[in-house]
């Protein structure tokens, strides 16, 4: 399984990737968890990636290229990725194909969850994500059992900086600008496979097992 994720921010990529690595053992390489770790250690990377993601915006391309290609290198790719949050934009699709053809680890398909989008400020509003072990919660659709306390290991849960409403509404924004024309880059190469995202996030699931083929 060689995949990238499709979908508006909150549409659950990240929520079903986890699903994914529970099941399947394959490596999730988000690119926003990565920038995100890199700001918490206060790196150079992380603080020039900060300036663009406090205000919604995409971190420049030659910064989060470097990142996948160094993460795809990594051993435990071999036996498959799922791409999150990567490509964002035309630019970043041309140069992974590039990348993956170099590697020879082309991908298998584009697997987009489709959410409406009012319902997206609500889901990222109302996330919390597990300090340590990164499981996400949400306070209005998935709680978790203890307020602040993570179901799965017991650690502190925090609330992203760019999930504020005004952040959330320029990273729509910019999703509909430069991210979504993706669907139509992947739909031309007949990679696009598609699940409705509503709706419990194990039955999410079982579609997304059914239309990768994955049993
Ligand atoms: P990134 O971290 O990629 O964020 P995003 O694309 O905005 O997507 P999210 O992580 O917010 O949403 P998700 O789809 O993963 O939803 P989740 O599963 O958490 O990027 C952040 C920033 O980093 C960008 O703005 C940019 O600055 C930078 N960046 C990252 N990658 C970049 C790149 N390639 N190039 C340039 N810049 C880059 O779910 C959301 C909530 O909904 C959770 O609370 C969850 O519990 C809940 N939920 C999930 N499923 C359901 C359901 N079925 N029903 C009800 N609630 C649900
Ligand atoms: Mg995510």
């Amino acid at each position: 399984m060689r995949i990238v994720l499709l979908g508006a921010p909150g549409a659950g990529k990240g929520t079903q990737a986890k699903k994914l690595i529970d099941k399947y053992g394959i490596p999730q390489i988000s690119t926003g968890d990565i920038l995100r770790q890199n700001v918490a250690e206060g790196t150079p990377l992380g603080k020039e990636a900060k300036s663009y993601m406090d205000k919604g915006e995409l971190v420049p391309d030659r910064v989060v290229l470097g990142l996948v290609e160094d993460r795809l290198k990594k051993d435990d790719c071999k036996k498959g990725y799922i791409l999150d949050g990567f490509p964002r934009n035309t630019k970043q699709a041309e140069e992974l194909d590039k990348m993956l053809a170099s590697l020879d680890m082309s991908l298998t398909a584009a697997l987009s969850v489709d959410v409406p989008f009012e319902d997206l400020m609500k889901r990222l509003t109302g996330r919390r994500t597990c300090k340590a072990c990164g499981q996400m919660f949400n306070i209005y659709f998935n709680a978790p059992k203890k307020e602040g306390v993570c179901d799965k290991c017991g650690k502190e849960l925090f609330q992203r900086d760019d999930d504020k409403e005004a952040t959330i509404k320029k990273r729509l924004e910019v999703y509909n600008a430069q991210t979504a024309p993706l669907m139509d880059y992947y739909g031309k190469k007949g990679m696009v496979k598609s699940v409705q995202g509503t709706g419990s996030i194990d039955d999410i699931f079982k579609k997304v097992c059914e239309v990768l083929g994955l049993k």
